[in-house]
């Protein structure tokens, strides 16, 4: 066991390192951030910032030297380093589930493998490729880059093969998988938690609704038969124990007709998640300190049912969000990640809003958000100014 006092690694300095850092702090443990940005969210507030390339050896070294253990906080660092770090110090979750969630390619084959269902797809490595899976899948689909995307970027609907021609060159020709376009009645997610002897800690399901292939509200506990729920449960208790997993793991699913189709997995704490900081005994981010650290997980237990929406960089255009409609509401509980500069679509922060039922949370969430994302009316005029211009 790690205890507090100790030191402990991140690879990754937004948002998710943040809260991590924050959180492992409050429980007494030093942590060292690894993010190349020298003003990272999490960079910032923690003890040490090693501000360097993910791949350099230097503050690889260094991290190991300072860390007793080392997490990450996204999936999309160069798995040489984090092999590197594994001869050395213990790496959570490991190597080979970061690999796994970091490339679309070996994530649906290895969902495919446990045995899971996944949206229908092909892998497309030229145009050729590109235009047999178009016919394949019926003309209608989602092309998504194997790597590096998030947020919905690095992938396009595509309903034409000039449309997805486009997209491939657009994604610099690498690898992608092509999805059928999917008609979901809802987006669930399941968190859990697993230390390294096997014991797991689920929170109950998260119901999930993205805008523009961003998350937008998370409600817990989801709103969906207690037979989906629990095979969703299920689903994520078999991807963990495949992969011998240690740490916090999220798993998103489609709901279609019925069926539980997986969309990806997430080797890390979740945006979705961010509802257990304020309405679960215990965090997603103390989970991942536990899980890192070898201790005993808490207890993921719900205290209230609460609603989640995310503040993105638009609404700070032209000027900074209304924070009265949140800090007027006595249940809303504001999260903001310390981002300098608010760009369209980038993750700025959340609001939680605690209900006695989750329709009471989310009535308050959607008072709340309505007066939030209300846009001046110079705004409007200037946008479709701007749009007028365009056409
Ligand atoms: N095949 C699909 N059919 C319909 N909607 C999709 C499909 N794939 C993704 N989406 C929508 O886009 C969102 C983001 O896609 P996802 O694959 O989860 O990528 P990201 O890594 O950006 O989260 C999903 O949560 C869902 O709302
Ligand atoms: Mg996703």
């Amino acid at each position: 066991m790690i205890l507090p006092g100790a030191t402990v690694g991140v690879l990754g300095g937004g948002q998710l390192g943040r809260m991590f850092a924050v959180t492992a702090q409050r429980m007494g443990y030093r942590v060292v951030v690894l993010d190349p940005d020298p003003d990272s969210p999490a960079g910032r507030i923690a003890d040490v910032h090693l501000a360097a390339d993910y791949a350099d050896r230097q503050a690889l070294d260094e991290l190991a030297r300072q860390c007793a253990a080392v997490t990450v906080e996204f999936e999309n660092v160069p798995a040489s380093s984090l092999e590197f770090l594994a001869r050395v110090r213990p790496v959570r979750p490991g190597v080979a589930a970061v690999a796994i969630a970091q490339d679309r390619v070996r994530e649906k084959r290895f969902l495919a493998e446990c045995g899971l269902a996944v949206v229908p797809f092909s892998v497309v490595l030229d145009s050729d490729g590109l235009s047999e899976a178009l016919v394949h899948l019926g003309g209608s689909a989602v092309l998504k880059r194997a790597r590096l995307g998030y947020d919905g970027k690095g992938q396009a609907r595509v309903r034409s093969l000039a449309e997805a021609l486009a997209a491939f060159e657009s994604f610099g020709s690498e690898p992608c998988v092509l999805e059928k376009l999917t008609v979901f009645q809802k987006e669930i997610s399941v968190v859990l938690a697993r230390g390294a002897d096997g014991a797991t800690a689920v929170y109950p399901v998260i119901e999930n609704r993205h805008r523009g292939g961003i998350l937008d509200t998370s409600l817990i506990p989801a709103r969906t038969p207690s037979a989906v729920a629990q095979a969703a449960v299920d689903a994520a208790n078999r991807i963990a124990g495949v992969l011998d997993y240690v740490g916090v793991l999220a798993v998103e699913f489609f709901v279609s007709n019925g069926e539980l189709l997986v969309n990806e997995i997430a080797p890390r704490p979740h945006n979705s998640g961010h509802v257990t900081l304020d309405a679960c005994i215990t965090s997603q981010f103390e989970q991942q300190v536990r899980a890192l650290c070898g201790l005993p997980l808490g207890d993921p237990a719900l205290l209230c049912p609460a609603a989640m929406t995310n503040l993105l960089g638009d609404l700070w255009i032209p000027h900074a969000p209304r924070w009265d409609a949140i800090l007027n509401e006595p249940r809303a509980k504001l999260h903001l990640y310390g981002k300098r500069a608010a760009r369209s679509g980038r993750k700025m922060g959340h609001f939680t809003c605690l209900g006695d039922t989750l329709d009471d949370a989310r009535a308050r969430a959607l008072r709340v958000r309505r007066v939030v994302t209300r846009k001046p009316m110079a705004l409007w005029r200037q946008r479709l100014a701007g749009e007028a211009a365009h056409k």
